[in-house]
């Protein structure tokens, strides 16, 4: 019974194998030395640090997690749908992929025989992480010079877990099935798509800025954020595009160098800044406030000890949206996976990274504090327990809790007061309801479109199971995609004007953006729901007992089967 055994056993002794002999790896940068060591080390379990995981685990299934532990007693698969997920084994770290190809790159990380649970130090001023095209010349040299020497590191000391190319490489190792969870061997971990998204990233950067802070011997020292959510920073910040600085990476699309403003919808009809801006925050104000109507629908549904990975529709609004956005319009379409930013493997191989993982960090700050008919807190013992590992500045491996970064400020940083535009960017309510007799004239019903091939856009009769407003969820049933392409489709309902240029309109029922990304299982098949409360508001739904469904293919369409369409009443929170 894994559960049973102690963190430290699992870390000693049950690893499963590397999925590659360490002998074979595919060669790659410096990182070879620590694949090969995975061979013969093992974490030590005798006393010590190590020794701690033990108790914390006990303490999880007797106290909080007691009656999951005697589920456990039960069967297997009871264990497998209630455990918090557990940090991999860097001891037994295999080949990553990109889609079902191998990739010729290692990011295991370096191997080490303590591992220490990570306590919070005490704050004694706090970092204040500034807005990236704002920053005065004094931070932005700091930030240069952090990079530099982090740089510097991967030509002195390649195995230094400080350094910018082991920083990148635990990204990719947390994304690309270099991982399998303890105890469930081919089962990879992935840290995106679920409630642990904003939990994994924030403690990411976190060490990442510490690293920095320390080595620029600065307490002071803060991640700056990329605004991209205000007019103002809806460009790549001119600091990353200097082409002689640390800060700039190569790989990026070089049609979409500043001042070109970003288009979150990805749609690259739309030439008009003006109605660019415009979408970029009524996207916004939909994925931060419109569209959830619960904590998992903002934070990412529930993944657990043994669940399969999670794919794209699990994740949450704001993950999906904006967050994907950006990896997808800077990523490089010069190299075959979209790198650096447009694929997990590379993204922290692109300093502009960390400064957009900063601005998603800071929106789940202001999405915790927007007031909400729903709670926002997750309580499930099995999202605050789940646990990672990283090494912190003074190259210390330790396990961290998601429950202890849910407050910043204890962490010991804050994000500068800036104005936030999209608050006021709700999507403006039709006057009048959609004829819907005229509007339908002529559109198949799902029976006779689906399964649908997205070659091109589609309009589709849904019945609705009430009339008129309710609180109902349109669900896209088993959407097959290829997982190495980057995909982007867009979702209307009751759309008279037919503008899918225009997703600032009341009619914008939400979007599915796929980045390449490694699922194991095959046939992952996935389901995209959008919720209609709001919407209904907007259009001004009259008591109609159907909607017509438009579905606008924007990247890729082609690769994307959708197997069924049907509206559904809203789970009852
Ligand atoms: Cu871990 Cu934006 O990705």
């Amino acid at each position: 019974m894994a559960s049973f055994q102690s963190s430290c056993t699992l870390l000693g002794t049950t690893a499963p194998k590397p999925r590659i002999p360490p002998s074979s790896a595919k060669p790659s940068h410096h990182l070879l030395p620590n694949a090969r060591r995975s061979s013969r080390f093992h974490v030590s379990c005798s006393g010590g640090p190590a020794e701690e995981g033990k108790v914390d685990r006990r303490n999880m299934l007797l106290g909080l997690g007691g009656m999951y532990g005697a589920a456990n007693l039960v069967s297997d698969t009871k264990l497998a749908r209630a455990d918090p997920l557990l940090p991999p084994e860097f001891t037994s770290c295999g080949i990553s992929y990109v889609g079902d190809d191998p990739l010729d790159v290692n990011c295991c990380p370096p191997i080490s025989d303590v591992i220490k649970d990570y306590k919070l130090p005490p704050v004694r001023q706090l970092r204040v992480r500034r807005a990236a095209h704002r920053l005065n010349r004094v931070n932005v040299a700091k930030y240069k010079r952090a990079v530099k020497m982090m740089r510097d590191l991967d030509v002195s000391d390649p195995t230094d877990p400080r350094g910018f190319s082991q920083q990148a490489n635990i990204h990719c190792a947390y994304c690309n099935g270099a991982h399998d969870q303890v105890g469930h061997e081919g089962l990879d971990i992935q840290v995106h798509f679920s409630w642990i998204f904003f939990p994994f990233h924030r403690w990411y950067l976190y060490f990442y800025e510490r690293i920095m802070a320390d080595l620029l011997k600065d307490p002071t020292f803060a991640l700056p954020y990329w605004n991209w959510d205000h007019p103002k920073g809806m460009q790549l910040p001119g600091i990353f595009d200097e082409e002689d600085s640390s800060l700039y990476d190569t790989n990026r699309n070089q049609d979409r160098r500043p001042p070109v403003v970003l288009n979150l919808a990805l749609n690259s009809t739309v030439t008009d800044p003006a109605q660019i801006i415009s979408n970029n925050l009524s996207l916004m104000y939909n994925e931060m406030i419109g569209t959830p109507a619960s904590a998992t629908d903002f934070m990412g549904k529930a993944y657990r000890d043994g669940d399969a990975p999670p794919t794209f529709p699990d994740g949450g609004t704001s993950e999906k949206g904006s967050h994907s956005a950006i990896h997808a319009w800077f990523g490089d379409p010069r190299n075959e996976y979209n790198e650096d930013i447009g694929n997990f493997y590379s993204a922290g191989r692109d300093p502009a990274f960390y400064s957009h993982h900063a601005n998603v960090d800071r929106m789940w700050t202001i999405w915790n504090d927007i007031p909400a008919d729903y709670p926002k807190a997750i309580t499930d013992p099995d999202y605050l327990n789940a646990s990672f590992l990283f090494y912190d500045e003074k190259k210390q491996l330790v396990r961290v809790k998601a429950a202890d970064c849910f407050n910043h400020k204890k962490m010991g940083y804050d994000y500068e007061n800036v104005d936030i535009p999209w608050l006021r960017s709700k999507p403006p309510k039709k006057a009048a309801a959609a004829n819907i007799q005229d509007l339908s004239k002529g559109v198949k019903t799902a029976e006779k479109l689906f399964p649908l091939k997205l070659k091109k856009t589609t309009r589709v009769l849904v019945p609705k199971p009430t009339v008129g407003k309710a609180d109902e969820v349109l669900v896209l049933e088993n959407i097959v995609t290829d997982n190495r392409k980057l995909i982007k489709f867009d979702v209307f309902v009751n759309d008279e004007d037919d503008k899918p240029e225009e997703v600032d309109r009341a009619e914008y029922a939400g979007g599915f953006t796929q980045l390449p990304h490694r699922v194991k299982a095959k046939n992952s098949k996935s389901d995209l729901r959008l919720n209609l409360k709001q919407l209904y508001e907007n259009i001004n739904i009259a008591d109609d007992d159907s909607v017509v469904v438009t579905i606008v293919p924007l990247i890729n369409g082609e690769v994307v089967t959708i197997g069924g369409i049907k509206i559904v009443e809203a789970p009852s929170a």
